[in-house]
């Protein structure tokens, strides 16, 4: 599954890139150029930044989204965003998750990318002190076209079983099916109601709330003003097509403030904050 499974912890000294639970950030530096590892680039130059405190949740309830795109704005190659993705970029990725109370997604991309529990990572134990080991996936669908036989269901962990965020429309043989392999929510009649289900999962504690997608979601999380962070890489790649941006429905303007930009081996993480928020705050 796309970049989301892939545990890569880059690490770069004087050998190849090693991966593995237990390695680092290192930077090899040449004089003055940089020749590995990630450096912040914005809003001030730093070598082997702290990466863990660049992307910490500003306060208990935030919703981030994380998004790789192509230069030409596409938000996947081939149906997958897998192709997009790189070294540093699943290292953050997997970063995210272990900050993350939650893991929001929607069903196409649970399917599409064969969405499995989040597995508890030794880089995580210090993030997530007094939290589970490993957030749970929560699902948004509302035709409930999902295998809840599937590793996604079958392996969760008790203490992060998989979410399944549904309709009072969706059929009902069904929402009881999903109701015995995972945690139901049902918030919306005909659609979810993203707020509504924000609400929801705040109230289980889940308010640190990460979005892996896809366009779909993403487009109405924005709509309904919900989302307070994106995470963006840019993949220094042009793939034309018709691939869908990162938001994809209905139109809507979020004006963003551009809080962070770090790079390694040409990829742009950005990471933006809704204007007006106040992180300090809540
Ligand atoms: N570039 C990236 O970082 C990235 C990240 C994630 C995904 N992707 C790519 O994006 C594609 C999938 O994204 P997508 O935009 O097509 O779909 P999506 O947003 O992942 O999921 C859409 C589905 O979610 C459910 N849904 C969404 N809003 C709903 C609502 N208000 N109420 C009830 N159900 C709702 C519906 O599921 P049901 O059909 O089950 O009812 C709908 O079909 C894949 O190609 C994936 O590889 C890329």
């Amino acid at each position: 599954m796309a970049r989301r499974t892939v545990r890569l912890q880059g690490h770069r000294d004087r050998g190849p890139w090693r991966r593995g639970p237990g390695a680092s950030w290192a930077v090899l530096s040449v004089g003055c150029a940089t020749v590995g590892g990630v450096r912040r680039i914005h809003p001030c130059f730093e070598d082997d930044p702290d990466i863990p405190a660049a992307y910490a949740y500003p306060r208990d309830h935030w919703l981030r989204l994380n998004m790789v795109a192509s230069a030409d704005g596409a938000a996947w190659v081939e149906g997958h965003s897998e192709g997009l993705s790189g070294r540093a970029d699943k290292r953050i990725f997997g970063l995210l998750r272990g900050l993350a109370d939650v893991v929001l997604a929607g069903a196409a991309t649970v399917r599409t990318e064969g969405y499995r529990p989040a597995r508890p990572r030794e880089s995580w134990r210090a993030l997530r002190e007094g939290r589970p080991p490993a957030p749970p996936i929560a699902v948004v669908t509302r035709r409930l076209d999902l295998d809840l036989e599937a590793p996604l269901f079958a392996e969760a962990e008790p203490y992060a079983r998989t979410i399944v965020i549904t309709t009072e429309s969706a059929p009902r043989d069904l929402r009881e099916a999903a109701a015995a392999k995972a945690d139901l929510i049902v918030a919306g009649d005909e659609f979810v109601d993203l707020a509504t289900a924000m609400g929801e999962l705040r109230a289980r504690g889940l308010g640190r709330v990460l979005c892996e997608g896809g366009p779909r979601v993403n487009a109405q999380l924005a709509a309904a003003g919900l989302v307070d962070e994106l995470a963006l890489t840019v993949s220094p790649l042009l793939v034309g097509g018709d691939a869908a941006r990162i938001l994809d429905g209905v139109a809507s303007r979020t004006p963003l403030t551009l809080a962070q930009v770090l790079e390694e081996d040409g990829f742009l993480f950005c990471r933006y904050v809704r204007e007006a928020q106040d992180e300090a705050s809540g």
